[in-house]
């Protein structure tokens, strides 16, 4: 099967997604492409490389949004009917707010937007599913509270990005989740993955719905399901 799998800057489900990208990639051709918030985010939950591995060669490229322009040519791949699916797992609020309302103006949402035109099916995990309370979890952060502001601090020394300023906190978009500085501080003050509870806003999950309305999307509810469905489809 010639499947597309789209990351975006969602921090939930992300590790899930993953982890069913591993296995659909090392069984199926599949294009990534990122958004450029699903490779920074990517990049600080420590996952980019796990995703590239699997990438390289025809039809299993690397896409990232960082590296287009305003066009994004390599969508025209899913106009002409090329991929047999396109994955979008995990989706943000924000890719599913411009999905549902015919906007196409990002690397994903655009070929969502070409898949639907070239009679593609695209299958979307969105992470907004129901109102109310959510669990869901952090990259690395630097917990205050534990932090004694060492003259000379181990876990920004141990940093291979300089991603740490002493006493303050982490700078994500250096982060790239190694991990090093959790190991390093004897005060165990770096904490990864941590899971804090937000709100799911009302307005995320009803465009979560209007998804079901779309031509040539099917909207599913975990990562998990998608082996399933790849499974039934060939
Ligand atoms: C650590 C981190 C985790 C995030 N997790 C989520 C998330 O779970 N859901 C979401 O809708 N946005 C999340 N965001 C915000 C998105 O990355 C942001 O809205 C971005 O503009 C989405 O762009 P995209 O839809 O093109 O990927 C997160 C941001 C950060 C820094």
């Amino acid at each position: 099967m010639r499947v597309a799998w789209a990351f975006t800057g969602a921090g939930h489900f992300l590790k899930e997604s993953v982890m069913i990208y591993e296995k659909v990639a090392k069984k199926h051709d599949v294009t990534v492409l990122m958004s450029k918030a699903g490779e920074e985010v990517l990049k600080m939950y420590g996952l980019y490389d796990r995703v590239k591995k699997f990438t390289g060669g025809y039809y299993k490229e690397l896409v990232r949004e960082k590296d287009q322009e305003y066009s994004f040519p390599i969508t025209g791949r899913f106009s002409l009917g090329r991929y047999d699916l396109l994955i979008v797992s995990p989706a943000t609020a924000n890719t599913v707010a411009k999905i549902v309302h015919g906007i196409a103006d990002t690397l994903v949402t655009n070929a969502v937007a070409q898949a639907g035109k070239g009679r593609v099916k695209t299958l979307i995990v969105p992470v907004d599913i129901k109102v109310g309370k959510n669990e869901t979890v952090l990259p690395s952060k630097l917990e205050l509270d534990l932090c004694k502001n060492c003259e000379t601090c181990k876990a920004a020394a141990a940093c291979p990005t300089d991603a740490i300023i002493p006493g303050r906190e982490i700078e994500l978009l250096k982060c790239i989740g190694c991990g090093s500085c959790e190991k390093a501080c004897p005060y165990n003050a770096i904490v990864g993955g941590k899971i804090i509870e937000i709100y799911v806003r009302k307005i995320d999950v009803e465009n979560t719905k209007l998804l079901n309305k779309l031509e040539c999307v099917e909207v599913i509810d975990n990562p998990k399901k998608i082996l399933d469905y790849i499974t039934s489809f060939s």
